[in-house]
């Protein structure tokens, strides 16, 4: 051991190592503009070198960072460039970088005060912060968890104790053999998070009161059915695939008539809330009873970075916390109240951060920036010939082209080239391309660039 702590205390403190990841680092940030998205099959052969067996005598902290560098850096995808439109990935705001690079030398433990109280103090402000741009109870509690599936699960963890309580039911005592029965409420274009989220719950797939989808993947209000105060229904703010938005304002006064929890999955769509030009798409929304939504994904704050928000605490800490003989609890916040975790990484401070970077206006200038750039990106595949499937409401395109294997054609051809990527979907039965806009950095010239990849891709085709 003693030969060991005296390396690791060497590396410690050994500046060079540091700062090569530092010049490295930035030597990734400086190409980001230019360099290819995707990594070529050439790069992806060098991810081969990470299979071998574990060796036995540790190696030197400045060989791992360079063989890393080597063999890694290659086949990171460009996403915190301006050209990277999959899935609902987002950019990272500089000053949230930065300030995660600092933190991570830090390394704190965030689940108590006295584990970390910068970590603690970070989540109290991001929490009223957030609490005030989204317009919710100023009672509520934010929990700051890894991303949305793990927000969605918090909340209707919440949710399921609540609607058992109600019942005088104690499901953290007595699980759910035997318990009263919950009622599920939600649509066909519910999230393959929350469906994942009700089968670790032991809620069960089919037991859930489907409600129709209308064709932009909107919950249909005329499917939904009688409710009572037995109901959790979940709405979503953002479509995954089309970024449509539900009808929070019929549904949540039904559910609150009724004494039903309603959850909003608004992993990227709750931000249009900060947007005055997109602020009506959730109307009502305020309402619900929990919401989830990501930093990572339309705030562009660095990766891991999720929130759930409740009204209820009691029912939100009773039922994640935990306790423990060891446990130090304060007098201030302890963030393993609020969430599922008991350690986890500081995040909040990055979200702290691009909060503080960004403010009120530059949040709103970026969501609203998405939206213009989604509907260039949409009026410009229209030129092309391309057929938008979807009402561009927010930040998501759905392109077609003639049918579906044309589309799909098209797409893996922009996708070979490398210099951009997105995925593709199934929409309404056609297989479509799926532009998400998710980055401070998406230019004019970016989304010019993209627009003659498919121009040349239907050329060739
Ligand atoms: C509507 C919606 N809900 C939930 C999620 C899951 O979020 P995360 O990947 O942060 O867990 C996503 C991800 O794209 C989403 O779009």
């Amino acid at each position: 051991m003693k030969e060991l702590q005296n390396r690791l205390r060497s590396e410690l403190y050994n500046q060079e190592l540091f700062e090569t990841a530092h010049t490295l680092g930035m030597e990734y940030i400086e190409n980001i503009e230019s360099q290819d998205v995707y990594p070529s099959q050439e790069n992806l052969n060098l991810l081969d070198h990470f299979d071998h067996e574990l060796n036995s005598k540790g190696l030197a902290a400045n060989k791992i960072l360079n063989f890393l560098q080597k063999n890694g850096s290659p086949n990171t995808i460009a996403q915190i460039g301006g050209r990277y439109f999959g899935f609902v990935n987002g950019s990272a705001i500089p000053a949230a970088l930065a300030v995660k690079s600092l933190s991570v030398i830090w390394d704190q433990c965030g689940g108590l005060y006295v584990s970390s109280p910068i970590n603690a103090k970070l989540e109290t402000v991001c929490e009223k912060w957030l609490i005030d741009l989204f317009g919710l109870p100023t009672n509520s509690k934010a929990g700051f968890v890894s991303g949305t599936s793990m927000a969605n699960l918090s909340a209707i963890t919440a949710a399921r104790y609540h609607i058992l309580q109600k019942q005088g039911w104690d499901v953290n005592e007595c699980g759910l053999n035997g318990a009263p029965p919950i009622r599920i409420i939600a649509h066909k274009q519910t999230h393959a998070s929350v469906k994942k989220t009700l089968t670790i719950l032991g809620l069960g797939l089919q037991n859930i009161e489907w409600m129709e989808a209308d064709d932009q993947g909107r919950a249909d209000i005329n499917t939904l059915p009688e409710l009572d105060d037995t109901c959790i229904v979940i709405l979503q703010a953002g479509n995954v695939n089309s970024g449509a938005f539900d009808d929070f304002e019929y549904i949540c006064n039904k559910a609150r008539a009724s004494g039903s929890w309603v959850h909003i999955d608004g992993a990227f769509g709750l931000w249009a809330r900060t947007s005055s030009a997109l602020k009506h798409l959730t109307k009502g929304i305020e309402k619900a009873d929990s919401w989830a939504v990501d930093g990572h994904k339309t705030l562009n704050t660095p990766y891991d970075n999720g929130i759930v928000i409740c009204r209820h605490e009691k029912s939100f800490v009773s039922s994640l916390h935990a306790n423990g003989e060891y446990l130090v609890f304060s007098d201030k916040r302890d963030p393993i109240l609020y969430g599922p975790e008991m350690s986890k990484r500081s995040r909040a401070i990055e979200l702290w951060a691009t909060m503080m970077s960004l403010g009120k206006k530059g949040i709103d200038d970026l969501v609203h920036g998405l939206h213009n750039s989604a509907n260039q990106f949409a009026q410009g595949l229209s030129d092309l010939g391309f057929e938008i499937c979807n009402d561009v409401v927010f930040n998501q395109v759905l392109a077609y082209y003639k049918d579906n294997e044309t589309t799909e054609s098209i797409l893996y051809s922009v996708q070979n080239s490398g210099r951009t990527w997105m995925a593709g979907s199934k929409w309404n039965d056609k297989s479509v391309i799926r532009i998400s806009v998710c980055s401070w950095m998406t230019s004019e010239n970016d989304i010019k660039e993209v627009l003659s990849l498919f121009e040349n891709a239907i050329k060739s085709h």
